[in-house]
């Protein structure tokens, strides 16, 4: 079968193409033929040795996110049929409840291989069932991007219909995020560094936009908008000085999910006690998480934002578009179906 390797880490252009044999199943593994995959900005730093958490060598197989069909089972396996339509988790051993301690080991691409291949086996924990309106394309873009938006509003203290949520940029989590909010029922803020972005922001749901280039401060804008009052939730994806005008943002017991963070970046512990705001660094979600958010997507008839598809050959020059920050939403590549 036909699958990338992440190879030496030395840059973007570090994936390799490579032929594999078809991978032998466990017990409790679940054999799936990809249809597609999605990329996260994880998948660059992963690929020039920047991500700060566990990974394996170079023969592990890129890409945390994707989506297609059961194969086959292995003896063990009780969730899962042939045929069936599924989707993997990030975290494998994150199932419900709290973070669990191993959650750095059991992530997709970070020890585990990842989904950029024909064939891959999964835990049969690991995986949750597709959206019946949702294609393989659509599916691959949820892991990672949509559950991390669905844990930063529901996870911690859930969003309620009439407040304000405001969003950093345009990329997956973002726009994940406006729709989540908008299906709520909340008013929904969002910022970028361009204004066509934000015409799109505004045909996904936002409300109110802020470019963030000529709106340097943009947290006073938020205040502005929401009467001087604040927002409720923050989505904050880590950009050079956002976490603390993220702070500055919030109404009192506000929430700021913290997605990423630059190096040396500070907070005033006096801005965080003046505002009784909540800093909640983020690591996406657990299983539990994303089957509430697909019975939402369900409900509510969301389709996730697709910028840009790659063939596989083209993996290489997805990862690319990716660091340019050009898309608004995910950019997907389609995995050839496999031949046996
Ligand atoms: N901890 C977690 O659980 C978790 C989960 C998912 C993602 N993340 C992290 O969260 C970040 C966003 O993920 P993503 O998948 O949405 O990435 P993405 O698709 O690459 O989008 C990133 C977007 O961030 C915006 N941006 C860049 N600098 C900014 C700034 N200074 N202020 C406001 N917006 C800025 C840009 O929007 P415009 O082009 O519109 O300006 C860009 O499109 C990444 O750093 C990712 O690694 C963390």
């Amino acid at each position: 079968m036909l699958a990338y390797e992440i190879g030496e880490r030395d840059n973007v252009d570090s994936w390799r193409a490579v032929e594999r044999p078809v991978p032998t199943l466990r017990d409790s593994q679940v054999l799936i033929a990809v249809h597609a995959v999605s990329l996260n900005f994880r998948d660059v730093l992963l690929a020039t040795k920047s991500y700060g958490f566990p990974v394996a060598g170079p023969h592990i197989i890129p890409c945390s996110d994707g989506a297609g069909v059961v194969l086959a089972t292995g003896s063990g396996v009780t969730r899962w049929k042939v045929g069936e339509r599924v989707v993997g988790t990030f975290v494998e051993s994150w199932i419900g409840g709290r973070q669990p301690h191993d959650s750095f080991e059991t992530q997709r691409c970070g020890l585990l291989d990842g989904m950029l291949a024909q064939m891959v086996f999964v835990d049969q924990n690991g995986l949750v069932a597709i959206p019946e309106n949702l294609d393989f394309a659509e599916a691959a873009t949820l892991p990672v991007a949509g559950v991390t938006a669905w844990n930063a509003l529901f996870g911690l203290r859930p969003l309620l219909p009439g407040e304000t949520v405001l969003t950093l940029g345009t990329g997956g989590v973002a726009t994940f995020a406006i729709q989540f909010a908008r299906a709520a029922g909340a008013h929904v803020i969002s910022t970028s560094s361009s204004d066509a972005k934000l015409e799109q922001a505004r045909a996904l749901g936002a409300d109110d936009t802020i470019n963030y280039r000529t709106h340097p401060d943009w947290q006073l804008e938020a205040r502005r908008l929401t009467g001087g009052r604040g927002v409720d939730h923050v989505i904050d994806i880590g950009g050079k000085g956002t976490t603390a005008r993220s702070v500055a943002s919030v109404r009192p017991g506000g929430v700021v999910s913290l997605l990423g963070g630059m190096p040396g970046e500070r907070i005033d512990p006096m801005a965080l006690l003046k505002t009784s705001a909540i800093l909640r660094g983020m690591n996406v979600g657990s299983r539990e998480m994303f089957e509430a958010m697909n019975a939402a997507i369900t409900l509510h008839g969301l389709h996730p934002v697709i910028s840009r598809t790659y063939a596989f050959e083209d993996a290489k020059a997805a990862l690319r578009d990716l660091t340019k920050g050009e898309h608004v939403g995910k950019i997907v590549i389609n995995v050839p179906a496999i031949s046996r």
